[in-house]
């Protein structure tokens, strides 16, 4: 058992003292983890900076995490030799590197709110003169656009808003945050681009500029996801999800 696993048996234990002894010693092991762990440091001070702006909190990703739709958009862009693509909510760069792979000729941009990503997407993928990374609060991410496709996967979601007990409403990350995001990721999307979301608390569909996009017709791209879905109003309207993840721009 490591330290954490202790600590946290020591908060599920019958015995009310026990507990205490749990509430007594979280500080402590909270300051220790801030001390030690950078990745940790890092989201409590972008949690402290950004507010309720930080949305996804956890950067968990891997390589290659969404093959059916990375193949389906490299189908649809191959008549474009050099595409320019933005991994909106990058966490450690996996997701940007793989698309460098589905599409050799491509451009790729990465952005998140965490600067510890982007540290250690620059670190790990220095070599590779096709990926870029930058923070979303840069100038660099106020001022990019021209983009042929922008992926915002698992970025759009709270845990809180999926997980605690009561969770009838979206209180965590809003409706209308997803959809001035979404807003504002558009203007960065040429015509005919792609935009692709994936695991969010809401559907791309109910936002209002989606009368300028159509899904794009491929196998599998109406995906039935195991999680919560709120409306426009962050009302749970069902406890599992049936979306469509890749959409084209039309831009009428
Ligand atoms: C679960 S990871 C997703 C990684 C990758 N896109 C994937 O699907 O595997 C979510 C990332 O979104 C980032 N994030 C959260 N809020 C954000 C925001 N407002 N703008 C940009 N990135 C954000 C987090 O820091 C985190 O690294």
């Amino acid at each position: 058992m490591n330290l954490k696993d202790i600590i946290k048996s020591l908060r599920n234990s019958e015995h009310y003292s026990i507990r205490l002894i749990y509430y007594f010693l979280k500080p402590f092991w909270l300051a220790r983890r801030f001390i030690t762990d950078a990745y940790y440091r890092s989201a409590v001070i972008t949690g402290l900076r950004s507010g309720n702006k930080y949305y996804q909190r956890s950067s968990f990703t891997k390589t290659d995490r969404y093959p059916v739709v990375f193949a389906a958009c490299a189908h649809y862009l191959q008549s474009n030799s050099h595409p320019h693509i933005l991994s909106f909510g990058c966490a450690t760069g996996e997701e940007a590197a793989t698309l460098g792979k589905y599409l050799p000729g491509a451009m790729i941009a990465g952005t998140d709110i965490n600067e510890w990503c982007i540290r250690t997407c620059r670190n790990s993928y220095n070599d590779n003169k096709r990926l870029r990374f930058f923070n979303r609060h840069s100038d660099e991410f106020n001022n990019c656009g021209g983009f042929d496709a922008i992926f915002c996967m698992a970025v759009f979601q709270n845990t809180a808003n999926r997980l605690n007990k009561n969770n009838e409403t979206a209180k965590y990350l809003t409706f209308s945050q997803f959809e001035e995001e979404l807003k504002a990721l558009d203007a960065k999307l040429n015509n005919g681009g792609l935009l692709v979301t994936d695991n969010c608390d809401f559907s791309f569909t109910d936002t209002a500029i989606a009368v300028h996009y159509k899904p794009l017709v491929f196998p599998d791209n109406l995906i039935e996801r195991d999680r919560p879905l709120f409306d426009r109003n962050n009302r749970k309207i069902a406890e599992t999800q049936h979306i469509y993840r890749v959409f084209v721009k039309d831009g009428k």
